[in-house]
């Protein structure tokens, strides 16, 4: 597919046209990246089994998908021990059924850990590691595509020994919980591609310039060590009132690519707290965000995958998430207003952002 301006303009025309909800894409994300040597997709979670119109999209769009949350220690594990693997059961064998590659995210973080886990001994949370990786991955093995299996190592304001983010995971074992679970996984599914995914470092602010080292270290003192790593994952949560140099970012990449690993974008969208209430402004700013952003980071061969944390404003997260509806507060805007964070609006309408990722992919070189 060859998207012309003019295809692109025509597509975006049909796009302000459309009035009712509907599923069938303007332009098939999913298709576009494949033909560009890019695994293209969303996150996705329990929304998909009572929302048919965001299903339809989902599956129209997605060659790839992550369950958001429902493969998260604290939500298969939220009382004790013992997993509630329903929900992920049944959204493993929907991936599989509309062919959708699934990931599953965040198996090791230490964010958002059950306060039954926190109240463990050090051994027993050793063993409560090895517990989880082998049981989740090895329930699924043969039908992940991949895993994040440690999400978001390093968080420098903890002000830990080498900027490691505080929780139980580290506390009780120190910075090897990473390559112990990477071995759990790698055990207990050698086909699953393994992922260390991090937050921030699209950033060029202090936070994100002083993770960038940190990581490569890591990354590079894993695959010395022997550890199956395939892939590190970069969230890209975009936010257009921190510095950024994309340019810097895409050079950072391939270095990490130059240790052996693919680069997966894994949490794409644009916080839009800081941007004008307008939605017409808003959606501009955006789109011409997404545009900057994706031209540089994509121009990086190792680039494999550009995975949406959901394709619709209608799941944002950022709605739910309490420091949102302040930070807008805080930069003058009506903390009422519709959030425009994702590439279709709530009525899953795609917007100009969506043609912006259309036209990077398709600037790519053809796989
Ligand atoms: C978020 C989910 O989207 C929310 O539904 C949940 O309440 C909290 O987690 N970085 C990550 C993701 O690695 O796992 C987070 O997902 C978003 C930020």
């Amino acid at each position: 597919m060859n998207l012309s301006r003019r295809t692109l303009l025509s597509a975006l025309a049909a796009v302000s046209a459309v009035r009712s909800v509907q599923a069938k894409p303007i332009v098939d994300l999913g298709a576009i990246g494949h033909e560009h040597g890019l695994m293209f997709g969303s996150a996705f979670d329990r929304e998909i089994f009572r929302d048919d119109a965001y299903r339809a999209l989902i599956s129209a769009n997605c060659r790839i998908g992550s369950i958001e949350n429902s493969l998260k220690f604290d939500w298969l594990r939220a009382k004790g021990p013992v997993a509630d693997f329903a929900m992920a059961d049944r959204l493993v064998t929907f991936a599989t059924d509309t062919k959708i590659q699934v990931r599953g995210t965040g198996l090791i973080w230490n964010d958002w850990a059950p306060d039954w886990l926190k109240s463990l001994s050090a051994s027993e949370i050793a063993a409560t590691l090895d517990r989880h990786v082998d049981e989740t991955v090895s329930r699924y093995a043969g039908r992940m595509q991949s895993w994040d299996v440690v999400n978001e190592p390093f968080y420098p304001p903890h002000h830990t020994q080498d900027g490691y983010r505080k929780g139980p995971w580290l506390d009780s074992m120190g910075k090897n919980y990473i390559a112990r679970a990477f071995r759990g996984a790698a055990a207990a599914d050698p086909n699953a591609r393994l992922v260390l995914n991090e937050a921030f470092c699209e950033q060029d602010d202090e936070l994100g310039r002083s993770i960038r080292p940190s990581l490569l270290s890591l990354v590079t003192e894993l695959k010395h060590a022997g550890v199956k790593l395939d892939a590190v994952g970069f969230q890209a949560h975009l936010k257009p009132h921190l510095p950024f140099d994309d340019q810097a970012f895409a050079a950072y990449l391939d270095r990490i690519a130059a240790t052996g690993v693919d680069i997966y974008i894994t949490e794409f969208d644009v916080d839009d707290s800081s941007l004008p209430d307008d939605l017409a402004v808003r959606d501009r700013m955006v789109a011409e965000r997404c545009t900057k952003f994706l031209s540089a980071v994509l121009a990086v061969p190792h680039v494999k995958a550009l995975i949406c944390w959901h394709l619709s404003d209608r799941y944002s997260w950022y709605k739910s998430a309490d420091w949102y509806a302040r930070a807008v507060r805080s930069f003058g805007g009506d903390p009422t207003r519709p959030v425009r964070t994702h590439l279709a609006d709530s009525a899953l309408r795609p917007k100009s952002d969506w043609l912006s990722v259309a036209r990077a992919m398709d600037a790519r070189p053809r796989a």
